[in-house]
């Protein structure tokens, strides 16, 4: 399939590789807030009978959200023979459970919403942590993209001696892939939450593995408090060097410098979320996930 692909703020670099890769068409939107907030937009390309999607990362998913729906809407309302979604990053998907009462379970208000909007869905990695696939929380297609070969091929080349280390027991199902391909040995660690930012890790012997570079591997960084945690730890056991790997850097507020302050030699992510450590493209896997899900 070859859509045409419509860049919501801020996605216009990932929205250029896809059309570079797929040889799609660029669609031209414009959109901007009334004095009042209010979002106004303007689809400026013909969508009649056409295949239409948008790409928007949904990291601070709150401000992007209202003017997808409103721009996916018009599309759909304006004759798009399919209008589909391409999240690199998915956000909305930890809340997945009621851990308190009251509380909203605001991965399933999300599905439903993107759900009514859209017709597919591609992205990257979705934090699928107590659910075991995302039909469970959404009603439509949802084709997953995953980063787990584009991170070992970085780390086949920057630490080819690496020992894995994934910060929690769900982190396995990344950690092993990642390592299995990189052709390097992985180990998991006991993290408990206790808050938002407060995060405690219990580490295995590592005895085994003093020549080893460390290389943490999560599949979102956000707080940076879990990278943070891990990497003091890491310095006290005497390992001169850390590198983080992450597939989503989200990097709230000054998680960043906060891990550079902590000693991580280096940080790399994917391109999922732009920012300056996004050193590994995915718009690849996400090109080739976009063409089998057909016209
Ligand atoms: C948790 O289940 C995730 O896999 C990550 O470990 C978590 O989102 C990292 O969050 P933070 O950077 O806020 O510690």
């Amino acid at each position: 399939m070859k859509p045409l692909l419509f860049a919501m703020s801020g996605n216009e670099d990932f929205t250029g590789r896809l059309i570079a890769a797929l040889g799609a068409e660029p669609g031209s939107l414009e959109t901007r807030r009334f004095p009042d907030g209010e979002t106004y937009v303007r689809l400026a390309s013909d969508v009649e009978g056409r295949s239409t999607a948008f790409v928007c990362t949904l990291d601070r998913p709150n401000d992007k959200t209202l003017p997808l729906l409103f721009a996916a809407h018009a599309a759909r309302d304006l004759g798009a023979s399919r209008v589909g979604l391409v999240a690199p990053y998915l956000g909305y998907m930890r809340q997945d459970k009621r851990f308190r009462p009251g509380e909203a379970i605001t991965s399933s208000a999300f599905g439903r919403l993107l759900s009514s909007s859209f017709d597919w869905i591609v992205t990257v990695d979705p934090h699928l942590h107590r659910r075991t696939s995302m039909a469970e929380v959404y009603a439509i297609p949802v084709a997953v993209c995953h980063a787990a070969p584009k991170l070992s091929a970085w780390i086949r080349e920057h630490a080819p001696n690496a020992l894995v280390i994934g910060p929690d027991v769900e982190s396995e199902q990344w950690v092993s892939a990642v390592a299995a391909y990189a052709g390097v040995p992985f180990v998991t660690l006991e993290k408990t939450r206790r808050g938002d930012r407060e995060v405690e890790i219990k580490f295995p012997d590592l005895g085994g593995w003093r020549s080893r570079m460390p290389v943490l591997v999560d599949d979102i960084i956000s707080s940076g408090r879990t990278m943070e945690v891990a990497i003091r730890h890491l310095s006290e056991l005497g390992y001169p060097a850390v590198m983080c790997l992450g597939v989503h850097g989200l990097f709230a507020d000054d998680a960043f410098k906060r891990l550079e302050a902590a000693g991580a030699s280096s940080i790399a992510c994917t391109n999922t979320v732009p920012h300056r450590s996004s050193a590994i493209d995915v718009s690849d896997i996400v090109a080739t996930a976009i063409s089998s899900l057909g016209p």
